[in-house]
């Protein structure tokens, strides 16, 4: 009898159940009733605390659209695994000590940045893990594309078109901020296919005065409206310059909500323009996968599935130019995949007109 366990780790996004759903389908199919298959409850936490319960092939049914995750899902810093929690329980020691005593050949870990970290450790611990890639922030090393991110992409463009029509309507400045506090990707692809007029992302520092200068442009050429997609982790070039202690009191101290509101009240003071802001926020993660990511969850789903019946453990399935593979944990856990400065895209989007306040 095979006996595989699963969670879901960090923040939730489209695609959870879809990839659940394609790891479970293509290992019932495989071992018949030869299997058993324990789902996690809310991620590390019910590792650490022995919370699971045995799922049924039904559980897996009419989840293909469902956004969320059916296991729970919760955050479990990295930093904090090797530290004892405030009932002394050795968080490392229990995990491990929960996976033997379900006697599982595999765990199957669905996660972003910190998750893969995390099953890296648990690995090379000696634990058998197979982990999926997701975020709706697409920064995992080592996958060109993490499920998540183009249902995320089309949720903050359809931000983007809405706002758009009120913009042009009352002649406004709009920023909307885009989820993302390290990387870019989002709000770049989200800008670019929203037409948006100006991109701000964390890889790229600007300065105020450029933002200021693009909007007067825009207005002295007849466009009385002007669209930035602004990433929630933008940042100034004077702040970037500062060192990383400096820098992080520094936006504490930011008397604003966040980056957005900072800029706007900037952009409003030099040009008079009026100038608001919206924050899709959490919307950006949620609801139905969109049908890539469907296809991916389940091609992302069905290699996992395939690792665990090949006994390739201690891998992330990942995305390399269009196909399915898997790469080693210990060579992508702890490695964040920003926008390079080279990126093509950066300079599609250049040739389009499109500033990044540099
Ligand atoms: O990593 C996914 C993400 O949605 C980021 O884009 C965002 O900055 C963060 O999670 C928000 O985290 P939380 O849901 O814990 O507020």
């Amino acid at each position: 009898m095979k006996r595989i366990g699963i969670l879901t780790s960090g923040g939730d996004c489209q695609g959870l159940n879809a990839t659940i759903r394609a790891v479970a389908k293509s290992l019932y199919h495989y071992y018949e009733n030869d299997i058993e298959i324990y789902g996690i409850i809310d991620g590390y936490r019910g590792l650490i605390y022995g919370e699971y319960r045995l799922m049924k092939p039904d559980d897996f049914s009419g989840i293909l659209t469902r956004g969320g995750t059916i296991l729970g899902t919760s955050r479990q810093p990295f930093k904090l695994m090797r530290v004892v929690d405030e009932n002394s329980v050795d968080k490392v020691a229990a995990m491990k000590a929960n996976y033997r005593k379900l006697k599982l050949d595999c765990l199957v870990i669905l996660g972003g940045n910190g998750t893969q970290k995390t099953a890296n450790l648990l690995s090379e611990e000696g634990l058998n893990v197979v982990s999926l890639p997701k975020t709706i922030d697409n920064d995992l090393w080592g996958t060109d594309m993490t499920f998540g991110f183009q249902s995320a992409v089309d949720i903050a463009t359809n931000v983007i078109d809405c706002i758009h029509t009120t913009a042009t309507s009352h002649g406004r400045v709009f920023i909307i901020e885009v989820m993302g506090h390290k990387v870019g990707w989002l709000t770049l692809y989200a800008g670019i296919a929203g037409g948006a007029d100006v991109i701000l992302i964390p890889e790229i520092p600007y300065d105020i005065k450029s933002v200021i200068k693009t909007v007067k442009q825009r207005n002295e050429s007849g466009k009385n409206f002007s669209i930035l997609a602004v990433a929630e982790g933008a940042i100034t070039k004077e702040l970037a310059a500062m060192p990383k202690k400096q820098r992080k009191a520094a936006v504490a101290e930011m008397a604003y909500p966040s980056i957005s509101y900072k800029i706007a009240h900037e952009i409003e003071q030099a040009t008079g323009q009026e100038t608001r802001v919206t924050v899709p926020g959490h919307f950006q993660r949620g609801g139905s996968p969109c049908p890539y990511d469907r296809v991916l969850s389940t091609r992302f789903g069905t290699k996992a599935a395939e690792l665990i019946i090949n006994k390739q453990y201690g891998n992330m399935v990942a995305l390399v130019n269009n196909k399915v593979v898997f790469v080693p944990l210990k060579d992508i856990a702890g490695k964040l995949k920003s926008v390079p400065a080279d990126s093509e895209l950066i300079h599609t989007a250049k040739m389009m007109g499109i500033t990044f306040g540099e």
